[in-house]
């Protein structure tokens, strides 16, 4: 039977998650893969947590020369997070000709090509599955299993702990502070949240998604992001009675002739769409095959064990297989030449504003949409007897720049005292 050492880098919520997965099935793989896998080595300074986890003293390491040197080892589990030291690393252990197992979304996305050069250098494996979407196989999906289709659109609620936010705001009617803080006591939310409130982590994910999905680079900076951190209940619960539901969704589009759309934004669905009931933590990214049609995976995003699940996966692959795969795309340190990312996308719009009851104030704001070619498909006028009212309209499919201006134009009317939220619809 075949024997794989494995080294840990970090034993955090992710990399402890590994280990246990990784001690706990043996016996399974050794049955069921024919490959005997064993942990040989974690990278950990906090030697209580490791020996907590029942590591043995002597595979406990601080230096990652040694462990990258140490013969047993055959693949590297990096999940420390960030890029670096974890990009040193990482390298240094594609150099020695080691597989590499990898989480880190941000490193990947940002790094993907030079890692690839690095790891083709000493016909190194270089595998992410748990980069995108925790325990979700969607990298191996379209890898391998969509491999067959041309994937022109995928759209994805790829970012837990901000589905569980917004989740709380529609079921509950809090606010964005409070949902916030709900999460992160429940341990979805960092105590920085940036990274996901402000869409980074969901951008980093849909960079390599696209890329994949499209078979060409789409690099983090082409993607278009906006957070959650601005979004009120308020629009919620109007979206609501319109039929729609809020959620961060990952989008990307080809059109086939090199033109490329990927953006991270709140947006409405509509109930009925089978993103609609993805809720509280969970992910997941529905994808059109030309062959197959609609295909969508669901489920954890994060966690130990869900990530964990992901990063054994890739081990138990590259312990199986001789010869390393990589993308299935010429991976550029730039975009390719001749794609085109486009910032005018087309969608509907939830434009919330504030205007006195007056006689002729929806004629005004009619009249800009008209000028700009925006036809409205929905109206909702809300209370009566007050100084303002909100108005809450629908238009049809627009440019992302038309619906800009028209908004600036609408601002600009004595009778608009605010114009509150500007929301994509999308389906
Ligand atoms: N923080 C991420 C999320 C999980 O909330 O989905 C890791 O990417």
């Amino acid at each position: 039977m075949k024997t794989i050492g494995v080294a840990i880098l970090g034993l955090g919520v992710v990399g402890s998650g590994t280990y246990k997965i990784l001690k706990e099935h043996r016996e399974f793989y050794r049955r069921t893969q024919n490959v005997d896998i064993s942990v040989e080595s974690v990278l950990e300074i906090n030697r209580q947590r490791a020996r907590d986890l029942g590591v043995e003293e002597t595979k406990i390491s601080d230096n990652i020369a040694e462990l990258i040197s140490n013969p047993s080892v055959d693949i590297v589990v990096e999940v420390i997070g960030g890029v670096e030291p974890a990009r040193t690393f990482v390298l240094a252990a594609l150099h020695s000709g080691k597989t590499v197992v990898t989480s880190n979304k941000e490193l990947f996305c940002k790094y993907w090509h030079e890692l690839e050069k690095a790891a083709k250098r000493t016909n190194a494996g270089l595998y992410f599955e748990a980069s995108c979407v925790g325990g979700v196989p969607i990298i191996r999906t379209l890898i391998d299993g969509m491999q067959s289709n041309v994937v022109n659109d995928l759209t994805g609620i790829i970012n837990g702990t901000t589905n569980y936010i917004l989740t709380r705001m529609t079921r509950e009617g809090l606010g964005y502070r409070d949902a916030l803080k709900e999460a992160q006591a429940l341990g979805y939310a960092e105590k920085d949240p940036t990274a996901d409130v402000e869409g980074f982590d969901a951008a980093y994910k849909l960079s390599i998604l696209a890329s994949l999905a499209f078979h060409t680079k789409v690099p983090l900076d082409k993607v278009y992001r906006e957070g959650v951190t601005d979004l009120s209940p308020q629009d919620i619960a109007y979206g609501e009675e319109l039929g729609y539901v809020l959620k961060l969704l990952a989008i990307g589009k080809n059109d086939g002739q090199k033109n490329i759309e990927v953006r991270v934004h709140p947006a409405f669905i509509r109930k009925d769409h089978p993103l609609a009931s993805v809720n509280d933590s969970f992910n997941a990214v529905f994808l059109k095959g030309d062959s197959v049609g609609d295909i969508m995976l669901y489920g954890r995003g994060a966690g130990a064990l869900p990530t964990g699940s992901a990063i054994v996966s890739d081990v138990i692959y590259a312990a199986t297989h001789s010869e390393p795969k990589y993308a299935t795309f010429k991976n550029t340190q730039t975009a390719e030449q001749g794609v085109k990312f486009i910032t005018d996308f087309r969608s509907k719009y939830y434009i919330r504003f504030e205007a006195k009851d007056r006689p002729g104030v929806l004629a005004k704001v009619a009249g800009i949409f008209a000028r700009y070619n925006i036809s409205i498909i929905d109206l909702l006028q809300k209370g009566e007897d007050m100084d303002t009212i909100p108005i809450i309209l629908i238009t049809h499919e627009t440019g992302e720049m038309s619906v800009r201006r028209a908004v600036d134009k609408i601002a600009q009317l004595e009778d608009v005292t605010e114009v509150n939220s500007v929301i994509r619809v999308v389906g």
